[in-house]
């Protein structure tokens, strides 16, 4: 008898890393479906975009890519097959019906809630029923609907613990694609975590959209993501812990103090500000100041001395002045970011701040170049300061060069090593000889050992 050989799925994924989460459960559940992963769309039965809203112009550019995979589909269709196309997250869950208005290609809109229900509507499609659509907020639990995970190759892996966000900070669209914050169940974490760890992976990244207001149903009562850190920590093989993005408000204490009190958990923090403006801050509806920003930052290096801090900046808020994007300036000075991310502001359609008068786009160009300007002092300096020293790297994948692998530094940059292959997946402890804008190299130290360092 002849196995019905699997269809090909191609999903593009677009933006954070919540994204790249989905799209690997979409890829698991979808290869219960009867689907194999592939790598190009070209000849794919099915290719889903998992996309992303939260900048510039998504939306159109989700449009102009379906109209090169109509393309491919006419190509397909001309040698008798036919591919499926989906759009998913954030851009489906905003334009929802829209986009089979304006690209009649599209079979499925699937929003970021309802994945579980992806092979149902393929049956649905496959039954007749035309383009599916599910942008609502099911009740039920796509976690849990969801197949377990597959086998992992790299050491590291995400673990989606929440979602959504109830801050309603007034540039971003989360709150209104994600929806309201929902934290999975404690026992739900940690199986998966058990999970992971049973099939290699060693580092754990928790997954949140506000990762830091984690408020999971566990063992007598709701817990907070500093108890599901330390809990995380005591699953077997798990050694190393990081979690994003958080936002200052919900750093407390006892988070805080996990930072120098579990070893697995990383010192490495990713904070946003987006401004260091009080007013344009309060114009944000971030509910801090950068003073408050500045002392949480005290008291975090107070407790973890060793901590590199990233963050995230907006130029050209509606209303920033010259005045207020100094004083973001001044604030990157006295906190020194290891890393960051900058970004123009976008006006988001249905956000609160989308309709006020924009700054002009010259002059938010001028002030990206200047940041980033700073940003780049400040992460070489940082990449300096790790020259000399000797750093426990997790090896995740071959490098370019014969006999070299590529690791990460605990502060997340790559490092690059000669070091034997079975180094894959353990933790080394690698002298730092030089730094780059980008990555380390470096030399590993004394015997190689699965113990972490
Ligand atoms: N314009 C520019 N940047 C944005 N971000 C979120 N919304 C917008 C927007 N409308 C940035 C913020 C956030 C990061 C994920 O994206 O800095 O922290
Ligand atoms: Fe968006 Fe983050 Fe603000 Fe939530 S806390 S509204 S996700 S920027």
């Amino acid at each position: 008898m002849n196995a019905i050989p699997p269809k090909k799925l191609f999903i593009r994924t677009y933006g954070c890393q919540m994204n790249v989460y989905d799209s690997e459960r979409m890829t698991e559940a979808l290869t219960g479906a009867g689907y194999e992963a592939v790598d190009a769309p070209e000849d794919a039965d099915l290719v889903l975009l998992n996309t992303c809203h939260i900048r510039e112009k998504a939306a159109e550019k989700v449009y102009s890519e379906l109209g090169r995979i109509r393309k491919l589909a006419d190509e397909k269709a001309e040698q008798g097959g036919t591919m499926r196309v989906g759009v998913t997250g954030c851009v489906a869950q905003a334009e929802g019906e829209e986009i089979v208005r304006r690209q009649p290609l599209v079979d499925l809109v699937v929003g970021p809630q309802a994945y579980h229900r992806l092979p149902a509507m393929l049956d649905a499609l496959d039954e007749g029923k035309g383009a599916q659509i599910v942008t609502d907020f099911p009740t039920e639990d796509k976690f849990e609907a969801l197949p377990q995970r597959a086998r992992r190759t790299s050491p590291s892996a995400f673990l989606s613990v929440q979602e959504g966000c109830d801050k309603f900070c007034a540039f971003c669209v989360v709150p209104y694609t994600r929806g309201a914050e929902f934290s999975r169940p404690v026992v739900q974490v940690i199986a998966e975590a058990q999970r992971l760890a049973e099939s290699g992976v060693r580092e754990v990244t928790l997954l949140g959209q506000n990762v830091n207001a984690y408020h999971g149903e566990g063992k007598g009562g709701t817990w907070s993501l500093a108890r599901l850190i330390r809990e995380v920590a005591g699953v077997e093989g798990i050694d190393r812990i990081r979690y994003t993005t958080s936002h200052p408000n919900d750093m407390d204490d006892d988070l805080i103090a996990a930072h120098a009190e579990v070893q697995e958990l990383m010192p490495y923090l990713h904070l946003p500000v987006q401004s260091g403006s009080d007013r344009i801050l309060k114009a944000m509806n971030r509910k801090h100041t950068a003073d408050s920003y500045l002392r949480l930052i005290d008291r975090i290096r107070a407790t973890r001395p060793d901590i590199a801090m990233s963050g995230d900046f907006i130029v050209g808020f509606p209303g920033e002045t010259d005045a207020d994007f100094d004083e973001t300036l001044a604030l990157m000075d006295a906190v020194g970011y290891a890393h960051a991310f900058s970004f123009k502001y976008s006006p988001r359609p249905g956000t609160p701040a989308s309709g006020a008068e924009q700054v002009p786009e010259a002059v938010k160009e001028e002030r990206l170049a200047r940041l980033n300007e700073v940003l780049r002092v400040h992460q070489t300096r940082f990449q300096e300061s790790c020259i000399g020293r000797t750093m426990p790297v997790l090896f995740e994948k071959v490098g370019r060069e014969p006999g070299q692998l590529i690791g990460r530094s605990p502060y997340l940059q790559p490092v690059h090593a000669y070091v034997p292959e079975s180094a894959l997946q353990q933790i080394v402890p690698v002298r730092i000889d030089a730094g780059f804008p980008n990555s380390l190299s470096g030399t590993p130290v004394g015997a190689l050992s699965s113990e972490h360092a």
